[in-house]
């Protein structure tokens, strides 16, 4: 089985279906992009996989366990790493002292291969390109070290499966250059990555695959470059183009 499997799922809210019926198997290593028009219901499908909202039908399995009830905390625990968007960060604190806040909540067994935690957080600083920044404070950041910083911590805690909603939004491209290495290197690492993401260019330079949303079904799927080439990708923005 994959690491992510995601069977018949399907959400509505308010008597009005969100999700309909999506099927989704995900590798472990893999990057998959998830495109498609406001209000397609990216972010929905990331607070269910999340377990923030409860699905109305359907399955999904994580590592071959049976999520699908799942509290958002057990999620956590058992690898899948939600990354919002300026919020996990502990603006008051220093850089330094927010990845080892992170790696001083990891279960002892899981510390102790660590070793020197000082080494470890430097490391994984320098890692995100931050580590001149270590004594400042996190709200001293722009955006976009922010997204790094934030994607660091989740990293450092152990986590297997990344959902990013948007990471390069409000970012300058220097930055979005670096958030795209650092998802690649998550890659190399045997990380699975889900990203909501507007930027196609950055898809294809990052995906293994993509997946088009579109009022709460996959609509298109395949590799970034067919997906961008796909003359239903036009229409489904609704003559926007996506591509310009
Ligand atoms: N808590 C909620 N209650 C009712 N409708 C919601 C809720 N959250 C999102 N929606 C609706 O679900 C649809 C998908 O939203 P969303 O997942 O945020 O889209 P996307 O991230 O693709 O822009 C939208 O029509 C939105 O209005
Ligand atoms: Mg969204």
């Amino acid at each position: 089985m994959s690491l992510l499997s995601i069977k018949s799922l399907s959400l509505t809210l308010g008597g009005q279906p969100i999700l309909r019926g999506i099927d989704l198997e995900v590798e472990k290593g893999e990057v998959i992009g998830v495109i498609g028009p406001n209000g397609s219901g990216k972010t929905t499908l990331f607070n269910v996989l999340s377990g923030f909202l409860k699905p109305t039908h359907g399955k999904i399995h994580f590592k071959q366990t049976d999520m699908t009830g799942m509290a958002a905390s057990e999620r956590a625990r058992i690898g899948i790493g939600r990354v919002f968007q300026n919020f996990g960060v502990f603006r008051e604190m220093t850089l330094e002292e927010n990845v080892l806040v992170a790696l001083e909540a990891l279960p002892k067994e899981q510390r102790l291969v660590l070793g020197d935690l000082k080494k470890a957080v430097h490391s994984t600083l320098k890692l995100v390109h931050l580590e001149d920044h270590a004594k400042k404070k996190a709200n001293s950041l722009s955006g976009g070290q922010m997204r790094l910083l934030e994607i660091a911590r989740t990293l450092v805690s152990g986590k297997e499966l990344f959902l990013l909603d948007e990471p390069t939004a409000g970012v300058s491209p220097k930055m979005t250059g670096q958030i795209a290495d650092l998802i690649l290197t998550l890659k190399k690492e045997g990380k699975t990555v889900l990203i909501i993401e507007h930027d196609l260019p950055f898809i294809q330079k990052i995906c293994d695959r993509v997946i088009v949303l579109d009022v709460g079904e996959i609509a298109l799927q395949g590799k970034p470059d067919d997906v961008r080439h796909n003359g239903k990708l036009k229409e489904l923005y609704f003559g926007a183009d996506p591509t310009d």
